[in-house]
This record gives structure tokens, sequence and C-alpha cells, in this order.
């Protein structure tokens, strides 16, 4: 499969790039709102991966240009830029493009994260509304740290709690998921759960900071 991240440049879209990239055959490309800066990442990706002995081309491209022909596209962009990243490249999805969304509304205070609910219910349901009629929307990834993703030494172990409308969007996302080593994916249900699982995350964070030893934490359901 082609898979492109948006905003593939950031911690997140290291993370699976890299995992991606190190665990499948996929064909992963990275973009930016600067196709520069999306070749510059997308070389520092290929270098580590190389550095272990896979040798595999990463293209690095506009975010509109790696959309374009994708078969999934990961919206690895901050929760506030989802709508702006989504109407960028709307006139470029192919017709069976699934779109994800990892993003994660949160807000910081003196006492740590916290989840900020936007009034459609959650991220995952805003980037639904912004998506174009008849591109499915799945929320998946919230709760990875992107940290232990791109340290390909590290093991995963933990889960990655998936919500769709769309049986066969979900059922893709859940197999590519299920491609990173160390990763599985759990159904969570339908978008109207995502709140649950996008609130998790400052959850994460706010325990990885308050207790010594703790540091990119992530979920196992047992
Ligand atoms: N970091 C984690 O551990 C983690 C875990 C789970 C979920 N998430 C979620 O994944 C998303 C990305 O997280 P991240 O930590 O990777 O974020 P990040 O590193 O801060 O940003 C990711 C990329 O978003 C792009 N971006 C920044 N401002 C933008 C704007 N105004 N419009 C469009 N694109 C913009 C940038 O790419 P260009 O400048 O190259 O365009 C940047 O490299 C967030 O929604 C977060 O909640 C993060």
């Amino acid at each position: 499969m082609e898979i492109a991240l948006l905003g593939g440049t950031g911690d997140i879209g290291e993370g699976l790039a890299l995992r991606w990239a190190y665990d499948t055959d996929h064909e992963i490309v990275i973009g930016s709102r600067e196709a520069d800066r999306a070749a510059g990442k997308a070389e520092e990706y290929e270098v580590e991966l190389d550095s272990r002995g896979v040798d595999v081309d990463i293209a690095g491209e506009s975010n509109a240009d790696a959309a374009a022909g994708a078969d999934v596209i990961v919206l690895a962009v901050p929760a506030y830029h989802l709508a702006d990243t989504i109407e960028a490249v709307v006139d470029d999805l192919a017709d069976d493009a699934i779109l994800v969304t990892p993003a994660v509304g949160m807000k910081r205070d003196e006492a740590g994260f916290h989840y900020n609910r936007p009034g459609v219910g959650s991220v995952t349901e805003l980037a639904a509304e912004a998506a174009p009629e008849g591109v499915p929307v799945v929320g998946a990834f919230h709760n990875l740290p992107a940290g232990r993703l791109a340290n390909l030494d590290a093991d995963l172990g933990i889960d990655t709690a998936i919500v769709g409308d769309d049986g066969d969007a979900v059922e893709t996302v859940t197999t590519l998921a299920e491609d990173i080593d160390g990763l599985r994916a759990v159904d969570a249900g339908p978008l109207a759960n995502a709140a649950e699982i996008e609130a998790i995350t400052p959850l994460l964070i706010n325990v990885a900071k308050n207790n010594e030893g703790m540091h990119d934490l992530g979920v196992r359901f047992q």
C-alpha cells in the first residue's frame, strides 16, 4: 500500500514512517507544507534505516503531492490544523483514499495536560466533518508514544485503539497497524467513541511526568 504521512516531518510521523519502512514493504511518502522539508526528513529516515541494513526509498513531497495517489493518508499534524490540512489536499485524494487521524487536542496548565474536547465531540469527528463526502475517516494511533516508535531498538508491546464508521476502512487501518511489530490494534467501535481514546493521551503524559523512570508510555489492554 502507499501510505502518505502529512506532517510526517514531525514526531509521530517520524515514528510511524520508520516503523512501517522497517517492518513492512509499504511505500512511504512524507508530506509537509514545504516540499523541501519533507525531502530532507525523508532522507534522514532513509539514513537511519540504512544504518540498520534496510535499503528503502522514502519520498518527501508537499502534502498535496504526498496525498495524491496514496491509499492511506495519515494526518500527523496538530489537532487545530487538521481541517486546514484536509482542505489543502482535498482535490488530490484518490477515489478510494482513507484518511487516518492520530490527532489529540490538549491544553496545559500548572497541574498538567488536559483533554481539550472540541464541540463536535472529538478531534477525530472534527476530521470526519472536514473530509469530503464518501472519504472514510479512521481514528488510530492517538495513544502511541512517538519517541518509542522512532527508537527502532525499542520493543513496542502496546495497543492502538481504532475507531471508524466504515468497516472496510477500519479493517485496512487495523491491518496496517498490526503490520508494525509489537503493535496490536483493538476495535473501539464507531467514530462517536473517539473522545474516550483521545482523552487517554493527556493521562499518559501526566503519568509519565509524575513518575520517575516512566516515559514514552503506551497502553496495553489486558
Ligand atoms: N507526539 C506524539 O507522541 C503523538 C502521539 C500520538 C498522537 N499524536 C498526535 O499526532 C499529531 C502530530 O503530533 P506531533 O507530535 O508529530 O506534532 P508536531 O511534531 O508538533 O507536528 C507535526 C507536523 O505538523 C506540521 N504542522 C505544524 N503546524 C502546522 C500547521 N499550522 N498546519 C499544518 N501542518 C502543521 C509540521 O509539518 P511541516 O511544517 O513540515 O508542514 C510538523 O512537523 C498531533 O495531532 C498529536 O496530537 C502525537
